[in-house]
């Protein structure tokens, strides 16, 4: 179980220097399900070294495969000849993305027992998509006793309509038609950059998958797949995350080790609040030389503003010249910070989906607590920014999904510990 931590901070001061991007946590987690439907050796490079990926460890191992670690950041995952079927339940219940086997299970055994997932809690976290996918491509699914049976001899090929387009669906889908007799479309697939990259290593392993990227991706079923060697690309929302902490502190960031592409939303709005954005060939240098303008944002499927960094800009905005206006179209609830961005001096309104927020002069520290792992991400933010010291409690939930958090901060200037 992990450590229950807390981050102290003193904050207030402008933040210079430079921060190298990790692997990608959404393009890690289900390429390594994905390498359970290998029959020899997956090498991955660039994996990040979060909390995330030790749970995603855990469910592999716990499905039969042997993995270890080649160097720090090589993960060598060598799947067994027959796969245990059933994911552990505290697996589950402590990450959602853990349901993501669901699909390479089915491919490679015909055969996957699991209980519906926990993880965040940014709302109810359904997983009906993926169940209508599965029973798309020929599963058939029993529920009972808090339990989910997929059982399938071997699926097969179909049209599969996607009432929204759901990162996880689509990535279960794609899995489980590799392998399925025939031909699967996904009408109305997630277009995240994740997704292209989980195609790209499908098609590495031997699978034949075109279009993701697009809101249809169309596979053609193989009879099995292959090992391969796959590098993780640099993690978009992590990156966005320290270009705001260079933003909240008026200071002079460089992010080092990013797709810019994959920002494009990102930097479009801190520029619309005024601030200097220069772009390398893979860097992002943020100057703050004045506080930011007040803006509207909207979190939607990419290419749109990713829910995964509306927490971090609502702490941004808080101190922003000027009343924003933030809506969240993809969670429930992507505001469970608010009330403490409150208790440091914010002005935050919300109604349902809907923040208001009026920009104030300054936060002043305090004891605040991280609920899940964006939220304690902007809460960490709010910090750098606060005069006087915050301590931000399960702090943990940050190591989640950000690699070294203490030594990338003080990289950059923080005064940061953990206790
Ligand atoms: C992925 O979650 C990411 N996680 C999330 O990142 C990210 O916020 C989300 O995509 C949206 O971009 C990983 O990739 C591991 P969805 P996922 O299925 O797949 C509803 C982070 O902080 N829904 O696109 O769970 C769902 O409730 C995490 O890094 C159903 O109703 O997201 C949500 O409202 C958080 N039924 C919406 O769709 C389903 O069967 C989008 O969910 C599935 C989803």
């Amino acid at each position: 179980m992990r450590k229950i931590k807390s981050y102290v901070v003193k904050g207030g001061r402008p933040l210079e220097g430079k921060v190298d991007i990790s692997g990608a946590k959404n393009a890690v987690l289900p390429i390594m399900a994905a390498s359970l439907m290998a029959r020899s050796p997956v090498l991955l490079q660039r994996v990040p070294r979060i909390h995330d990926v030790d749970i995603m460890l855990e469910m592999l191992e716990a499905l039969g495969a042997a993995c270890s670690w080649e160097d720090a950041y090589t993960l060598r995952i060598s799947p067994p000849s027959e796969l245990g079927v059933t994911a552990p339940e505290k697996l589950l219940r402590e990450m959602r993305a853990s349901i993501l086997v669901v699909g390479p299970l089915l491919a490679r055994e015909g055969k996957a027992i699991v209980t519906p997932p926990g993880g965040c809690n940014i709302g109810p976290r359904p997983i009906d998509f993926h169940l209508k996918g599965m029973e798309a491509l020929g599963a058939e699914i029993v529920e009972g006793d808090g339990q989910i049976v997929f059982t399938s001899p071997r699926l097969t090929g179909a049209e599969v309509m996607l009432d929204y387009p759901s990162v996880g669906a689509t990535e279960n889908i794609m899995c489980a038609a590799c392998t399925a007799s025939g031909k699967t479309v996904i009408h109305n697939a997630a277009k995240e950059p994740e997704i292209i990259e989980l195609q790209n290593f499908l098609n590495l392993m031997g699978a034949r998958v075109k279009g993701a990227g697009t809101d249809r991706i169309t596979v053609y079923g193989v009879e099995e797949l292959h090992g391969t060697e796959y590098t993780v690309i640099p993690d978009r929302i992590e990156a966005g995350t320290y270009l705001i902490a260079g933003a909240i502190t008026g200071g002079d960031v460089l992010i080092q080790n990013v797709i810019i592409e994959h920002l494009e939303s990102t930097l479009a709005k801190l520029a619309e609040m005024g601030y200097d954005i220069q772009r390398g060939s893979d860097s992002v240098r943020i100057k703050a030389a004045r506080r930011g303008r007040a803006i509207g944002v909207r979190s939607m499927p990419y290419p749109g503003f990713p829910t995964d960094m509306l927490p971090q800009m609502i702490s941004l905005l808080s101190l922003a010249e000027g009343v924003s206006m933030v809506y969240e179209s993809v969670f429930a609830s992507r505001f469970k910070h608010v009330d403490d961005l409150i208790r440091m001096g914010a002005q935050i309104r919300t109604e349902g989906r809907l923040a208001i927020i009026t920009g104030v002069d300054r936060l002043r520290g305090t004891t605040v607590r991280a609920t899940d792992l964006r939220a304690g991400a902007a809460l960490i933010l709010a910090s750098l920014a606060a005069k006087g010291q915050t301590t931000v409690e399960n702090g943990e939930h940050i190591d989640r999904g950000y690699e070294d958090v203490v030594g990338k901060l003080r990289g950059i200037g923080v005064e940061i510990t953990e206790s």
